[in-house]
Parts: structure tokens; C-alpha cells; sequence
């Protein structure tokens, strides 16, 4: 019913909307006053936890470019190797796995069979498993050693959208707290960016209250066949995110790119008028990633491609470049992802709306996939 949608026609709408509160609802008791992470609900000691010497995640869909987004941040943070594996692939090729490594097993639903069976192999194989999960008492956390709850509550579109963005805030607290814990030479910036983090959820109100200009972007859109999506860094899944939202909902074919493979392929798909997305890494910090991008920009605009470019206020060296310019606001390199998402599931939303077709149960589609 309408009620139930809070007043919007979608629930995905709904979701959309309420993002701020669940990312500060992820937040709240889990940092004190003096900027440190207290996550004592995890039920892994800090003594365990200094053993950790490998970091494994396994997901599915868009819990699985969480997962992607987590391993630059825990890499960084704690400087402990992490990958992330699509968990329908994990167990078939034989993992190695021991008690020294984690596993983190994130999922909205907590039953999501692939992952659940990923989970399953890695407890067989004697690593801890933390579960990163949206949904109290369901089987993911029932069967994990300890749980981090994402307080995204109830997501009932099939598009995964407040779940994402929590799960990617328990990924940063996982990462920061690994490294407040272990104790890295990243120390200062750990405290600097948990601040930085119990802030965040105003710059995604900022960008909800900008988005016009994308829904009429969207609709403009809506007669094409593809989207291209780029990024790179943290950027990079994060287009694969946007890429994902578009083809369950608007069914269109769309595909994600890391921008610097472009030269090793992708670059023969760009044609006249194709919309590319490029997500820009702030010019702040890393600014070689950022000139990088700029490059791939101006190469495929040579091609005719229209560009959609999302990049942070005040950078102007997009400017030129841009057909269309979304601006989100100036965040910490790792914790783009909270702000650059936003603006993808909004496009996507309108696009497939303007196409007709339903974003609360998109074709084909389940919320919880149970079956392997
Ligand atoms: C996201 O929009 C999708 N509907 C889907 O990829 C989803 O994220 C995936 O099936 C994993 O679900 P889970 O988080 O409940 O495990």
C-alpha cells in the first residue's frame, strides 16, 4: 500500500530515501567520543584477531562489490592480504583456507544459499567466519562464529540500495577496527577517518537533494540500448554497482569497466552518442588516479562517447570533458563509494520507470536467491 511505501510510488524509492538514517543507524554505539571503534558485539577476540594473517570475503550481487570496495580498504588499513570472491565460485576451486584466516560472509538477506555454502566450506576448513547481515536470526549469522548487524532495516525491492551502502559502512568499521586492533603506521588517519565516517551520512542527504538533473538525465535516456559504466579504485566497483542496477531493473545491456582496461578492449565498444558513466576518484589525495581518469575521459568523448561524469565539487579539471556533470560531495578517497552509489541507483530507478517496467519486482528475479 501507499502507506507502507512512506508516500513514495516505489518501494525502492522509499529505500533510496532512507539511506542517511541507515548508514547513521550502521554507526550509532559502535564509536565512541574519543573517535574509537568499540565492536565488542563481535564475538571474536581482539587476541584472535591479531592472528588473522589472511582476509577472505564472499558474497553475492551487490554484497559482492561491497565486498570488492572492502578489500582496498582493509589492504590499506590493516596491510593484512584480503580477497573477495563471488561466493558461487569460492568452494568449487578448493580455497586455502586455515584458523588464521577470515572469512567475511556478507549478506542482506542471511539466506542467500551460495554464500551460505561458501560459509559452510570455510568453517570445514577451520577459518572464523564473520557474517555482515541486514536480517537478525537468519541462517547466515545462525551459522557464522560472529555477526556485525548492518541496521539498514526491512529492504523489500529486489534492487539491493540502503543494504549496499550499510554494508559498505560495516566493511570500513570491519577494516578500521582490524587496524585499530593490529595497530598499523595508518594509526592517525584510522582515527581521521572513523571521524570522518560518524559524518558521512549528511553527504548522502547532501547528494539525495541534488539528484533532479539525473532522473531527467535518466529519462532522456531511456530510448538506448547500452550504458557503459567506468571507474577505477574504489570507483571500479562501484560502476559495476551502477551497471548491475541497470540491467535488473531497466533490462538493459550494461556493463562495468575498470577504466584502465579500456585500451585492452572495452575502447572498441565506444561509438557515437553512448552513454559512458565515469566515477572520478577525488583529485585530492591520490591525484594520479584522478589525472588517469581524466585521460580515459577525454579518450572516449574523442570516440563520440557522451559522458556522464560524477566527480566531486571543485574539481574542475572534468569540466571540459563532461556532457553531463553529477557532483557528489568532497569525501575521504576510500569512502567515495557511500556518495558516488547514490546517484547510480537513482538513474537506474528512473531509467527503467521511464521504460515501463516494475523496480519493486523486476522480471526474473528473486529477493533472496535460496536455490544454489
Ligand atoms: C541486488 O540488487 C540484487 N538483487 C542481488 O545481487 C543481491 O545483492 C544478491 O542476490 C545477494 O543477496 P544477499 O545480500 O541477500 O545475500
Amino acid at each position: 500500500s501507499a502507506a507502507e511505501k512512506g508516500g513514495h510510488d516505489y518501494f525502492m524509492l522509499k529505500e533510496i530515501a532512507e539511506q542517511p538514517k541507515a548508514v547513521a543507524d550502521t554507526l550509532l554505539g559502535r564509536i565512541d567520543g574519543a573517535g574509537r571503534l568499540h565492536l565488542d558485539e563481535v564475538r571474536i577476540t581482539p587476541r584472535e584477531l591479531r592472528e588473522v594473517d589472511k582476509v577472505v570475503i564472499v558474497a553475492c550481487g551487490t554484497a559482492f562489490h561491497a565486498g570488492m570496495i572492502a578489500k582496498y580498504a582493509i589492504e590499506h588499513w590493516t596491510r593484512i592480504p584480503c580477497e573477495t570472491e563471488l561466493a558461487s565460485e569460492f568452494r568449487y576451486r578448493d580455497p586455502i583456507l586455515d584458523h588464521r584466516t577470515l572469512v567475511v560472509a556478507i549478506s542482506q538477506s542471511g539466506e542467500t544459499m551460495d554464500t551460505l555454502m561458501a560459509l559452510r566450506h570455510a568453517r570445514e576448513q577451520g577459518a572464523k567466519v564473520l557474517a555482515i547481515c541486514n536480517t537478525n536470526g537468519s541462517t547466515i549469522p545462525r551459522e557464522s562464529d560472529a555477526v556485525l548487524y548492518t541496521h539498514a532495516g526491512p529492504e523489500v525491492a529486489v534492487a539491493s540500495t540502503k543494504a549496499f551502502l550499510t554494508q559498505l559502512v560495516a566493511c570500513y568499521l570491519v577494516a578500521l577496527y582490524l587496524g585499530q586492533i593490529c595497530g598499523t603506521k595508518w594509526g592517525d588517519e584510522i582515527r581521521t577517518v572513523i571521524r570522518q565516517l560518524s559524518e558521512i551520512s549528511g553527504a548522502v542527504e547532501r547528494v539525495l537533494a541534488t539528484m533532479e538533473p539525473v532522473r531527467a538525465l535518466a529519462r532522456s535516456l531511456a530510448d538506448h540500448d547500452t550504458v557503459l559504466f567506468l571507474g577505477r579504485h574504489v570507483g571500479y566497483p562501484v560502476a559495476l554497482e551502477g551497471a548491475l542496477k541497470l540491467k535488473e531493473l531497466a533490462y538493459m545491456h550494461a556493463e562495468g569497466f575498470a577504466a584502465g582496461e579500456l585500451k585492452h578492449g572495452p575502447i572498441a565498444l565506444i561509438e557515437d552518442d553512448l552513454p559512458v558513466v565515469v566515477v572520478v576518484p577525488s583529485p585530492r589525495g591520490r591525484s594520479v588516479l584522478h589525472d588517469k581518469i581524466v585521460s580515459n575521459i577525454q579518450e572516449i568523448r574523442a570516440r563520440g562517447a557522451r559522458t556522464i561524469v560524477i566527480a566531486e565539487e571543485g574539481d574542475e579539471a572534468v569540466v571540459p570533458y563532461a556532457d553531463h556533470l553529477i557532483r557528489i560531495p568532497v569525501t575521504p578517497t576510500l569512502l567515495q563509494p557511500l556518495v558516488s552509489t547514490v546517484p547510480l541507483q537513482v538513474f537506474a530507478c528512473e531509467l527503467a520507470t521511464a521504460r515501463g517496467n516494475d523496480v519493486d519486482q523486476p522480471r526474473n528475479l528473486a529477493k533472496s536467491v535460496t536455490v544454489e
